[in-house]
């Protein structure tokens, strides 16, 4: 049977991560693969959560499946914090079931859209992180690509995004990122997320936002206008929401699926469609990571200790993002690259054409994929010369 199969494709960005482990010079740097690290390179466990994890080693009395929806006070916190407020008011219009990551969440979201509507085509935006292709072809919808990014502005294209989705329906489902995008570092401004949901509601199409990365942006709140705009606006939508960056929780594997209705009937049938999706994949979530998250929002200490370290990780972003802007203008005398500056989250574009990321990596030892998405968040300070120095030699 096996011996049928052909060579796999493959996935760009693991194997640069092999190619990086396999690379004996010791001043190499990645900015290739998505993680947060600290000034000492470090990816670190959050206090907050080291504390959690305490709690439920004495605590925790039996490792017994948890239900195929997952931890429900879990679910219910993540969607107080994606909805605020909203929430209250909209309870029985949402539903929340915690998944295997935020691919775990986009990928059961994908399949119910495939239950309910197999012919649906799914927008993702030019460019997008590169995992959403596989997500959506392993869900056998069609892929199409709205415009997104203006590489040259490094802004936006607002008009080109706004006249493509006008043209959708029903039929189509728009998947936003719905803040820190990946790999532009470039947001929606919230008078266009509101033009957005606008069209949404007018149009009848389907938004589905990837949520991963909530308080790496502007903040918790601001970071979640995306969604809460939509929600106040349109008939439905799909969130799917990843705790890997926001509690560092990456290895353990936990996000939400999140569906919002108008009628709370549907809503209901969706979420039991949904679990049936679960089911037949991998039957019930594992339970750690989920129930970590779940101790930290419902623990006023902890989720202040838990906030107060986020911010931190936002606010060195920040910092290195500058750091980086600033050392590109004392290098090459121009503000080529002061973008980075003013974009958000973990990752920037740098520009860079294929050849010369190959140069980056065989003369310099610096490792980003080939369309030069550089995970400014994996920068040291110590870092930032040499960096900076490199990209300077094969940008000229
Ligand atoms: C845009 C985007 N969506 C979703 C995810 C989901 O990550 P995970 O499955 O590790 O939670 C990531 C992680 O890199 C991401 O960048």
């Amino acid at each position: 049977m096996l011996e049928n199969l052909q060579p796999a494709a493959g996935d760009a960005l693991i194997a640069l991560m092999g190619q990086f482990r396999a690379d004996a010079r010791n001043d190499k740097i990645d900015v290739g693969v998505g993680i947060y690290r600290d000034e000492h390179g470090r990816t670190p466990v959050m206090q907050a959560v080291r504390q959690a994890e305490q709690r439920l080693f004495d605590e925790q009395q039996t490792k017994a499946y948890v239900g195929l929806a997952g931890d429900l006070r879990f679910n219910a916190a993540t969607a107080d914090l994606v909805f605020g407020d909203a929430v209250a008011r909209q309870q029985d219009r949402v539903r929340a079931v915690q998944t295997t990551g935020g691919c775990g969440a986009l990928r059961a979201l994908l399949d119910l859209v495939a239950v309910s509507r197999p012919d649906a085509t799914v927008w993702l935006s030019d460019p997008t992180w590169l995992n959403h292709y596989p997500l959506v072809n392993a869900a056998r919808l069609k892929v199409a690509v709205y415009p997104y990014f203006d590489a040259v502005t490094q802004t936006v294209n607002i008009d080109a995004m706004l006249a493509c989705l006008s043209q959708l329906g029903p039929a189509d489902v728009v998947l936003l990122h719905g803040a820190c995008h990946n790999p532009s570092g470039t947001d929606l401004s919230d008078e266009q997320w509101l033009q957005v949901a606008e069209l949404a509601a007018q149009r009848g199409f389907l938004p589905f936002v990837d949520l991963a990365y909530q308080g790496l942006g502007r903040g918790l709140d601001a970071d979640a206008f995306s969604v809460r705009s939509l929600a106040a606006r349109v008939p439905e939508l799909l969130v799917a929401v990843s705790c890997s960056k926001n509690f560092g929780l990456y290895r353990e594997r936990v996000g939400c699926a999140m569906i919002v209705h108008q009628q709370a009937a549907t809503a209901q049938l969706a979420m039991e469609h949904l679990l049936v999706v679960l089911r037949g994949n991998y039957s019930m979530p594992p339970d750690h990571g989920a129930a970590v998250v779940a101790t930290i929002l419902s623990d006023p200490a902890l989720r202040q200790s838990w906030e107060q370290e986020l911010h931190g990780m936002r606010a060195r972003i920040t910092d290195l993002r500058q750091a980086v802007t600033a050392g590109f203008q004392q290098q090459l005398g121009h503000d080529k690259f002061a973008h980075i500056g003013r974009q958000l989250g973990m990752f920037s574009l740098l520009g860079l054409s294929n050849a010369q990321v190959q140069v980056l990596r065989e003369q310099h030892a610096v490792y980003m994929p080939g369309d030069s998405r550089t995970n400014i968040a994996g920068l040291q300070h110590s870092q930032i010369a040499r960096f900076v120095e490199a990209v300077a030699a094969v940008a000229r």
